[in-house]
Order: structure tokens, then sequence, then C-alpha cells
């Protein structure tokens, strides 16, 4: 086991690995939306034909379950190349000709890339959306703020960004003692030296290897106020909608977050 630190690189390797791209692509075939994520999105994307954004799209769960709900002008991106070749031969196979692109391309450097903005380099969309924690498997907290500006800079005003991530205060008793042992470990610099931040986990299961950082409520709130969103709402998902044991498998519980640009 290597000790050098978890970058984008580690975490597009791991989302490219054949486990996970299996894993992803089960999901975006049979398991769909969850009822949380069908509810938040029709209260917070009220009009179906304005253009989305949805960034870390993986195999296309995601991009698919909008086209359902009736939404109609897609952009789709994630940087791991294997999961973008598979929502786009679901796309095909699901919705052919339907007005939905999907790119290659990092949410850290969206500006650099081609087709998020319009041909006079107006911000183009009207929605965005990072779903399934995405956005919290993005090492650093200045890549993760990156992030957040690159997809406020290619959304227009008012535009409603939709999100989720664990929640490392709402927690088990069994974890916050986890947590209480990890911080004495930061303390004594004895942490996993492959961790980048306090609150970072970095785990391995049958799904393949998972990086993601936990954050607080303030964190969360902080990192929207200083790149352009104002916050609008945030719940467990526990709180928002019961799911299906095939959805609980597939998915702890979350906290959804909401913000509209300003
Ligand atoms: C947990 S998966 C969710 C995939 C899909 N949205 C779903 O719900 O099934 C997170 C996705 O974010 C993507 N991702 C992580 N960091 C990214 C980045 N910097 N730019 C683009 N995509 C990223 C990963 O490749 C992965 O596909």
């Amino acid at each position: 086991m290597s000790d050098d630190k978890i970058s984008s690189a580690t975490v597009r390797g791991d989302f490219n690995d054949p486990n996970t791209v299996i894993h992803y692509a089960r999901a975006a075939h049979f398991l769909g939306l969850w009822k949380s994520e069908d509810i938040l999105i029709r209260r917070f994307f009220t009009d179906r034909d304005a253009p989305l954004i949805e960034a870390g799209c993986g195999a296309g769960r995601v991009t698919a379950g909008l086209h359902d709900l009736g939404y109609r002008n897609i952009t789709a991106f994630d940087f791991a190349e294997e999961l973008v070749d598979q929502a786009r031969s679901l796309i095909d196979e699901r919705a052919p000709g339907a007005n939905i692109r999907i790119h290659h391309a990092d949410a850290t450097r969206l500006r650099e890339a081609d087709g998020f903005r319009d041909g006079a380099g107006e911000p183009r969309f009207a929605g965005a959306l990072f779903m399934f924690n995405g956005l919290m498997q993005i090492p650093g907290r200045a890549n993760r703020l990156a992030a957040l500006r690159e997809l406020r800079a290619v959304c227009r005003e008012g535009a409603p960004l939709l999100f989720t991530t664990h929640d490392r205060e709402n927690c088990t008793a069994a974890e916050r003692i986890l947590w209480r042992m990890e911080t004495d470990r930061w303390a004594a610099g004895r942490q996993d030296p492959r961790l980048v931040e306090f609150g970072d986990r970095y785990f391995e299961d049958e799904t393949g290897r998972t990086f993601m950082h936990l954050p607080t409520r303030a964190e969360i709130l902080a990192d929207l106020a200083v790149t352009g969103w104002r916050h609008a709402f945030d719940a467990l998902r526990s709180k928002v909608s019961a799911e299906s044991r095939a959805v609980r498998d597939f998915s702890d519980e979350c906290r959804f977050w909401s913000a509209v640009s300003v």
C-alpha cells in the first residue's frame, strides 16, 4: 500500500475500476432514482425544459431518471471515462435521440472544457445537480470549493443546485466513538497517511475502493456562501422519504442540500 495522498487521479482510477463500473452500471439500469431524489428534483427543478447540468453522472442513473421525469435538456458529465461510456450507452438505449449530452470533464475545471457555456461565453444552465455524494468524493476542500465555483460559473443567476453529502455530526453512538478515536489519531499524526483532511475516509469493499469526505453542516454552509450559492434547504434523506431495501443497500443515509446561485 502506497502512502501517497489521495488525489483526483486516485479517485478517477477507483471509479474506472471494472468492479466499480459494474456496480454503478447495475444501479443505472435497475435501481433508478431514489424516492427522495424524485421528490426533491421535482420540488427544486420546476421547469422541465430548462437546461440542466448534472455533475458526476456516473453510469447515468440520475441522467436517465431525469429524462423519465420529463426533463428535456440535460448536459451530464463525469471524469471517469469508463462510466461516461456506460452512461452514453444507457442513454442511447433508453432515450435515443433525446436532447442529452454526456461529456467527459472534471468538475474542478469545467470552464476549460467544451460544452458548458453558450456561444457568447455566457452561463448556460438553469439548474445543477451533483447527486449521491459525488462532490464529497473530490479530495481536498480547496478542490471541492473549486467544483462549487465552476458549477456556479456555468449556471445563470437563480439556478437551483441539488447535492448530497454524508453527515459527520448525525451519526450513531458507535460512529461518534470512532470519530473521537480519529481525532486522537490526527492529533498524534497517526492517521492514514493517504487522507488529505480530517473527515476523510478511504475504504474498500466488494464494490471497489471509495474516497469520501464527511463534512460538518457548518463546513457546507461556509463553502456555499463563498462560492456564489445561497443555502436554501437541507434535510436528512430519511426525513425526505423512506427508501426501498434496494436503495438502502446501494446507499447509506445522507443529507440533501439545495442552494440557489446568487
Ligand atoms: C458516487 S458516484 C455517483 C454516480 C451517479 N451520480 C449515481 O448516482 O449513480 C460519484 C461520481 O462522481 C464522479 N466524480 C467524482 N469527482 C469528480 C470530478 N472531479 N469531476 C467529475 N466527476 C467526478 C465519479 O467519477 C462518480 O461517477
